[in-house]
């Protein structure tokens, strides 16, 4: 794993924007796997700020985001289709038909994420995938388990992570219990990943992803075995580090 360690949230998200830039740079019309939550909303920004300099296209670019909860309508200003939509979809000059959000309506979720799946392998996968982590080390959805599932699937969200992203929502009782993550199969299958991390409550998970060991008890340490993954941390993300 490449590890870069910034000196702020404004440094790590400035650098993994430059990553991306690079990929869409470099094949205009490549998949971007794409990211919710708080850490990814500087990396966006930087984004659109390129591209209102005039230094990126998304005219041809496609996306699949990692996860969205499970119900949720796409209006709701806590769904991820309305945060990729605020941060990035609409702000850039992308078409939106190209763009995938796992559907937090869908009647039937098993068939869903079989076609998710499907739609992924006929993008020929990701050419870069964006990753945040939670305090537990999951990854997308994927909480911390003896075993972790392959496939897009519908999970149900751990009180850890409830409490976590109880912060966005009037409160805890109002987060959906629930979410549709892809699995660790379509997130492995991208090409590079960067995984994001910033502040002191990501130390311990970063901790353990940099250790060299694997367990599926924090998922973000499986991605010791993914050939081409960068760690883009700030310094309290790292501190407990060395
Ligand atoms: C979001 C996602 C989650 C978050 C993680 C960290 O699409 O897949 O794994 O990346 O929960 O969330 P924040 O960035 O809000 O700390």
């Amino acid at each position: 794993m490449k590890l870069i360690v910034a000196k702020n949230y404004d440094e790590m998200s400035a650098e993994a924007a430059k990553i991306m830039a690079e990929v869409i740079k470099n094949k205009p019309d490549c998949v971007l796997g794409l990211a919710t939550g708080s850490t990814p909303v500087g990396m966006y920004a930087c984004l659109v700020d390129m591209y209102n300099k005039g230094e990126l296209d998304f005219s041809k670019v496609k996306s699949v985001n990692l996860d969205e909860y499970y119900p949720i309508v796409p209006e709701h200003d806590q769904s991820y289709r309305y945060f990729m939509n605020y941060n990035l979809f609409d702000k850039v000059n992308i078409n939106k038909e190209n763009t995938f959000v796992p559907d937090g309506t869908c009647a039937d979720p098993a068939a869903f994420c079989k076609a998710y799946d499907e739609r992924i392998d006929a993008m020929g996968g990701t050419d870069i995938q964006v990753l945040g982590i939670g305090r537990n080390g999951h990854i997308g959805f994927n909480e911390p388990d003896t075993e972790l599932l392959y496939g897009t699937h519908l999970t149900d969200l751990t009180e850890d992570t409830i409490d976590a992203n109880a912060r966005f929502f009037a409160s805890a009782n109002d987060v959906p219990k629930q979410a549709l993550t892809m699995g660790m199969g379509p997130i492995f299958k991208a090409r590079k990943i960067i995984l994001l991390a910033n502040g002191v409550n990501k130390a311990e998970a970063i901790k353990q992803t940099l250790a060299g060991k694997v367990s599926t008890l924090c998922p973000s340490t499986l991605l010791t075995l993914h050939p081409d993954v960068t760690v883009i941390c700030d310094e309290d993300a790292y501190s407990l580090v060395k």
